[in-house]
């Protein structure tokens, strides 16, 4: 007879490489699974009936928001219940470290916080401050190149000099030190939309030799999508590093029915590169207001203004009526702002969702009051609606986006299956009955049918409810 921690029986099991689930048992010991298969032999004070459930490994949230959420709501609940048990943080060109702020944050990086939520000046004050929080999932970072251009520059709208090229490549390099997964960039937004390829390839450089990423949100989603991922592409040839494709889309009205080209230009170049790219599985996006992006034939949802709060959950067209001002001006008035566009169409969307490299990624605002519903529900969406429902996918994929597709990507090494000596970050949920309940007009809701999620071998959640300490950790590159 051998004793374990924990003995999780009977449960059906997707072990996250992509492959059909077996009938299997699963112990875990310490932050461990300790074995897997018939364990009649095994014992345990804490058993687990997991029959007619599905046990998978824990899922990872591959693009968030949450660097600064993980420290200052380290339960991390809108994750956490979905069966997120790792966010990869620091996307877009933003992250929380290293930042060293001369004001208020440029856009888009107040989507993370106010002025003084920005407090770690290095990135190992940053880890120490996550190993402190102590959050209830995993946390793997990048570094922005947006935050990393604020250090350094007065004014964000030109090319760095030399000089500070220099200052930036010293903090990336002190971040990869320090366990930084790789750089990010936000290419589409003005704070960076005026460095040049070469810019960013002077620190992409620097990740070939640690074993960083390349994640990017494109120059552009529109018109010219297939030049942004060209330039991307480029970054990652020269660099010799993989490149991840943030939040793939065709965006705006103009461009639907583009995903077959955008994806076939994809795969063109995967054959000679190291690629991937993340997706959530909604038809709106969600980011800061910008006047630029206005177009009056696409419904926008205000989710927060500075100078207007008053006019959050209303659409920018019941604004511009109410002001008797074209939707650009009203946009202008309302800034800084937080909106929802609808500007994808459903079927790019599951075009991109359904494409074999494309791992799961809720890209989630968690500092929004009126949330995009992707916060709380991307995960459960995935395997509920798009899977059980629209079979988009097999089960078994679903889950392998969510979990040895990611690991691998981000190279963490002992997580994302269900392996004997993996780390024991798992999750059981009904197959039948998991769906997403946030939605657009109630978007803070957490998930149904996640039954029970560990992390690091602890129970952390059970029936939507948070439990145990908080296990989660930092997880440096390896
Ligand atoms: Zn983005
Ligand atoms: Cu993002």
């Amino acid at each position: 007879m051998t004793v374990c921690d924990t003995l999780i029986r009977g449960a059906a099991v997707i072990d996250g490489t992509g492959g059909s689930p077996i009938q299997a048992d699963v112990a875990i010991t310490g932050e461990r699974i300790a074995a897997v298969g018939d364990l009649q032999n095994y014992a345990s004070q804490q058993e687990v009936d997991a029959a007619g459930k599905i046990l998978a490994p824990g899922f990872i949230d591959t693009h968030t928001h949450d660097d600064i959420s993980v420290i200052r709501s380290p339960e991390m609940l809108p994750k956490l219940t979905q069966g997120v048990t790792t966010v990869i943080v620091g996307n877009c060109g933003i992250c929380a470290a290293p930042v060293q702020l001369k004001g208020n944050p440029p856009e888009p990086m107040n989507l993370l916080g106010d002025a003084g939520d920005f407090r770690y000046p290095t990135f190992a004050s940053y880890v120490a401050a996550i190993q402190q929080s102590r959050p209830a999932v995993n946390v793997a970072a990048l570094v922005g190149h947006t935050a990393l251009r604020n250090n350094h520059m007065g004014s964000l709208d030109r090319v760095a000099t030399a000089a500070e090229i220099k200052l930036m490549r010293g903090q990336l390099r002190e971040s990869l030190d320090n366990g930084a997964i790789g750089l990010s960039t936000g290419l589409a937004y003005s704070s960076a939309s005026s460095s040049s390829t070469e810019e960013v390839l002077q620190l992409a450089e620097l990740l070939a030799k640690a074993g960083g990423v390349y994640a990017t949100h494109m120059r552009t989603e529109g018109q010219a999508i297939l030049q942004a991922m060209d330039e991307a592409f480029q970054i990652g040839r020269n660099s010799r590093v993989p490149v991840v494709i943030s939040h793939l889309k065709c965006a705006g009205i103009d461009n639907w029915g583009r995903s077959g080209e955008v994806l076939r230009t994809f795969d063109a170049a995967s054959l000679g590169q190291d690629l991937g790219c993340d997706c959530y599985p909604y038809d709106a996006s969600s980011t800061t207001l910008s006047a630029n992006h206005v177009d009056e034939r696409v419904k926008i949802t205000i989710t927060w203004s500075t100078p207007h709060p008053e006019m959050g959950g209303k659409t920018l067209s019941e604004i511009a009526n109410l002001w008797s001002v074209t939707q650009t001006e009203a946009a202008q008035r309302l800034m800084p702002a937080g909106a929802i566009y609808y500007i994808m169409s459903e079927d790019d969307m599951r075009a991109v969702l359904r494409h074999p490299k494309t791992m799961i990624g809720s890209d989630g605002l968690p500092n929004d009051p009126r949330p995009h519903p992707r916060l709380w529900g991307t995960f459960p969406r995935v395997l509920g609606y798009y899977s059980r429902e629209q079979k988009l996918f097999p089960l078994s994929e679903a889950v392998h986006k969510m979990t040895g597709l990611p690991a691998r990507r981000f190279g963490l090494s002992d997580r994302g299956l269900i392996k004997e000596n993996y780390k024991a970050d798992l999750v059981v949920f009904d197959a039948g009955k998991v769906r997403d309940a946030a939605t657009f007009e109630n978007p803070i809701q957490p998930a149904e049918g996640i039954d029970h999620v560990w992390v690091n071998g602890i129970l952390s959640c059970s029936g939507g409810v948070s439990c145990g300490p908080k296990a989660g950790r930092f997880l440096a590159r390896n």
